[in-house]
């Protein structure tokens, strides 16, 4: 799992799994461990179907409880003989994955007819579903109508992706990639305090080319960026993304420009921000840019003597003109890597560059800055507020950064 995608701290929160007859039934093992590295409580039922691929005991192993079969099935693992109610009482989400054709077609027509149809339909939380069948059973009209159905009921719908699939067909019907699946259970589950928000984040390094091959940079993985994206994502934002050159990758509904350097991600960032209700500067934007030496590769012992002399040019400050061009009501975050004084540097650009709040990382410090996936951050904003934050995951100073944001 890429590292930005890695969120904790659901504690308390219990999924309901469902499992169908699929052979893609053994993929969800890892959503099960993902939920419970997000700090989950994980709970399953397989159907009959189910069982011919997958155990009950590959998921009690794993921590699963309780883990239900049939409906009249004595069930050690719950202390409940309404076990068709009780992830209703006790879960906060349920998802349905994989989910069979014949599963998608109960759902839709209210069908209750064994353990998990039952459950499904006497829950009254968010319910996540994800298919895995074959690409004619998927594309099938009575499928689509069914599809279509759950949409209508309110279903969370995660669509399977294009592939082949086992029996050797090729086409849309393969199960959703696990990490797919794992953030629409998060989505489910996080507050959506950031609903109907626009936010911008900018991430990663920029490349300013100084021959055909070679150009100045610095060391930023995107990470940080990528955790502040995905954080007000799960919150419920519309997100934009300007990116740097990274390897990362990101939801299918969310935003991404790509960009190379820093007079690229100015042009997108000026562009977008009119219409963004909140942004997050976090890419390492080079300062300056090297002159090109030329559209060709420089060669050894063109230049005369023994070293060659770049020149630079200063590039546009993005954070400091949309600071200076921010409206009423939006709201502007701003980084600062540092070596030095960070509080004392975090001060000065906050002011400068008129931000609601900055997040100053000592990057000389071990486990903070640039390539980690932890960090240190000095939090300041413009009501005097300031917090010193231990050090953190990425994933957790993100989500810290959004809260301090919305406190009034
Ligand atoms: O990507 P990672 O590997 O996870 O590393 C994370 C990080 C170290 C890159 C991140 O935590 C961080 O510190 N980002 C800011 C890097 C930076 O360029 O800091 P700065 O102090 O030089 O710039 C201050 C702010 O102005 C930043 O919000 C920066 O995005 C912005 N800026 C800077 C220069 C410029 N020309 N335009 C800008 O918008």
């Amino acid at each position: 799992m890429q590292p930005h995608y890695g969120f904790a701290g659901f504690m308390g929160k219990r999924v309901h799994l469902g499992v169908t007859g699929s052979i893609a039934a053994f993929k969800v093992i890892d959503l099960v461990r993902a939920l419970q590295r997000a700090d989950c409580m994980v709970s399953a039922t397989l159907t009959e179907a189910a069982r011919q691929f997958v155990t009950p005991l590959s998921f009690q192993a794993l921590g699963a409880s309780p883990v239900y079969t049939d409906m009249f099935a004595e069930n050690p693992d719950a202390d409940t003989a309404f076990g068709h109610l009780e992830p209703g009482q006790a879960a906060d989400v349920m998802v349905i994955a994989p989910a069979s054709a014949n599963i998608i077609a109960k759902l839709a027509m209210g069908l209750a007819d064994d353990m998990l149809s039952c459950q499904a339909l006497a829950f009254p939380g968010p319910k996540i579903v994800a298919p895995a069948m074959n690409p004619r059973m998927w594309a099938a009209p009575a499928t689509r109508r069914n599809w279509d159905t759950l949409e209508a009921l309110g279903y969370v719908r995660v669509d399977p992706e294009c592939g082949s699939v086992a029996c050797g067909d090729t086409g849309a019907g393969r199960l959703a990639p696990v990490d797919d699946i794992f953030l629409a259970c998060l989505k489910a589950l996080a507050p959506q305090d950031l609903a109907g928000k626009k936010v911008l984040v900018t991430l990663g390094p920029t490349r300013e080319p100084w021959d055909a091959v070679r150009f100045w940079s610095n060391p930023s993985s995107g990470t940080m960026g990528a955790c502040v994206a995905m954080a007000a994502y799960l919150r419920g934002a519309d997100v934009t993304v300007v990116a740097g050159s990274t390897g990362l990758s990101f939801p299918c509904d969310m935003a991404v420009v790509s960009v190379t350097t820093a007079r690229q991600m100015y042009a997108a960032c000026t562009d977008l921000w009119p219409n963004m209700d909140m942004g997050c500067l976090t890419a390492a934007v080079a300062d300056y840019r090297p002159v090109p030496f030329g559209e060709t590769k420089f060669k050894k012992g063109t230049s005369a003597g023994a070293g060659i002399t770049v020149e630079f040019e200063t590039n546009p400050d993005i954070l400091k003109t949309l600071g200076e061009t921010k409206r009423d009501g939006q709201k502007l975050i701003g980084f600062a890597a540092e070596t030095g004084n960070p509080r004392e540097e975090a001060a000065r650009k906050l002011a400068n560059k008129h931000l609601d709040l900055i997040a100053a990382n000592d990057i000389a410090k071990t486990g903070s800055g640039f390539g980690v996936t932890t960090n240190e951050m000095f939090v300041l904003d413009a009501k005097g507020r300031r917090e010193q934050w231990p050090q953190l995951p990425k994933t957790e100073v993100a989500w810290r950064l959004w809260d301090h944001l919305l406190l009034d």
